[in-house]
């Protein structure tokens, strides 16, 4: 089966100064595809995203889209379609005058416009605000406006730059459906900067976890979650309990572990190789772990005694703080499973399957 290649990233490096933000970046993205660059503040996602929009250069490497070198060729003939974190829209223009100006550029006849126009407002749900100034919206209106700016000209490949970081919580999740409904709809290609891994989860396709200008990782969602290339990833996606330990014993797959609260547990190697005595750094999620409240529980493998400290009824689930010989645990429990004794100062026992529990390498001078 063919694939076609939208955009490539090959080798791409942007230094300022002496400081590399951006480090050997490769990267296919494959026509109608939705990729997420997600990573902590100053990881170089917007001067990624900025070099395929045609506002820098690349210090080395190359950008195609559609196969074309695109080194060195302006913004306007990439056929772009973008959308920033601020509202970009011009305060003195109404809505259908802003939507309409990309087409206006490209010479687009008036019928034609005033049609296109119809259809990309009706698109983004606000075909009554054509005659409105932009003051008159509110900030996810105008943020839809934006986005239907950018999708008037049929873009190749839409660019967006953390679009939905100015609005409020409930906002955020409206124009986030929206947007995975608009790119399912009309499979626009899309590259979608956030450092909020819970968006990037909802509407990637493919997520590339980005650190100090470093690819992580290039997974689907369900990759980056369950298969981890590192603990940055593990640790940035999703919450998880760190205690730190040390290796006793690996055979093949298995590792043999001793946490520094005086646990043993077991855990799969995942393919990375530890040497004896190595200091390491344990993970199980708060989803994974089963809390019986009991004063006494038969043994068994990866099961640690503790104390409740703290309970959270959040809705969906309760989260459960446990104090576990110095380290303390968080649980999260699906509401209806939760157990009556579960109280501030009771004993309970946390179980986790062997397969839940990821491991890394740590240096020993760190806790
Ligand atoms: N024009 C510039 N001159 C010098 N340094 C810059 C310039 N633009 C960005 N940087 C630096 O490059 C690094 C990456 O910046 P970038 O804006 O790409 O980060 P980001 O991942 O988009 O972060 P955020 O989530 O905060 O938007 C940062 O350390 C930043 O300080
Ligand atoms: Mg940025």
């Amino acid at each position: 089966m063919s694939r076609s290649i939208d955009v490539e990233l090959v080798n791409i490096q942007k230094k300022f100064g002496d400081n590399v933000v951006v480090d050997s970046f490769n990267l296919q993205i494959e026509k109608g595809e939705c990729i997420s660059f997600l990573g902590p503040s100053g990881c170089g996602k917007t001067t990624t995203l900025n070099m395929i929009a045609g506002f820098l250069e690349p210090d080395q490497g190359d950008l195609l889209i559609k196969g074309k070198r695109m080194n060195g060729v302006p913004s306007n003939k990439r056929e772009l379609g973008m959308v920033f974190q601020t509202y970009s829209l011009f305060p003195h223009m109404t809505i259908f005058e802003n939507v309409a100006y990309g087409l206006k550029l490209r010479k687009v006849g008036k019928a034609e416009i005033a049609e296109r126009v119809r259809k990309v407002l009706e698109l983004v749900k606000l075909p009554h605000v054509a005659d409105r100034y932009p003051k008159q919206l509110s900030g996810g209106q105008r943020q839809r406006i934006a986005i239907a700016r950018a999708l008037v000209t049929e873009p190749s490949l839409l660019l967006l730059d953390e679009p939905l970081s100015n609005l409020d919580a409930k906002l955020r999740e409206e124009l986030r459906d929206e947007l995975k409904r608009l790119q399912q709809e009309i499979g626009v290609t899309t590259i979608f900067v956030t450092h909020d891994q819970e968006e990037a989860l909802y509407l990637s396709n493919r997520i590339v976890v980005l650190d100090h200008g470093k690819v992580e990782q290039i997974g689907t969602p369900w990759d980056i979650y369950n298969r981890p290339a590192s603990e940055f990833v593990h640790t940035f996606i999703g919450k998880s309990n760190r205690m730190p330990g040390t290796l006793l014993k690996s055979e093949g797959e298995q590792l043999l572990l001793r946490t520094e609260a005086g646990f043993t547990l077991q855990a799969p190697a995942r393919g990375r190789t530890f040497t004896g005595n190595q200091p390491v750094s344990i993970y199980v999620r708060p989803e994974k772990i089963r809390l019986v409240v009991a004063d006494t529980a038969a043994e068994s493998a990866n099961q640690v005694k503790g104390t409740v400290k703290l309970t959270s009824f959040l809705g969906a689930y309760t989260e459960c703080e446990v104090e576990v010989g110095g380290d303390v645990l968080t649980v999260r429990i699906e509401t209806g499973n939760e157990d009556a004794g579960l109280t501030a100062g009771s004993t309970v026992f946390l179980q986790w399957k062997s397969e839940d529990v990821f491991v890394f390498a740590r240096k020993g001078n760190e806790r």
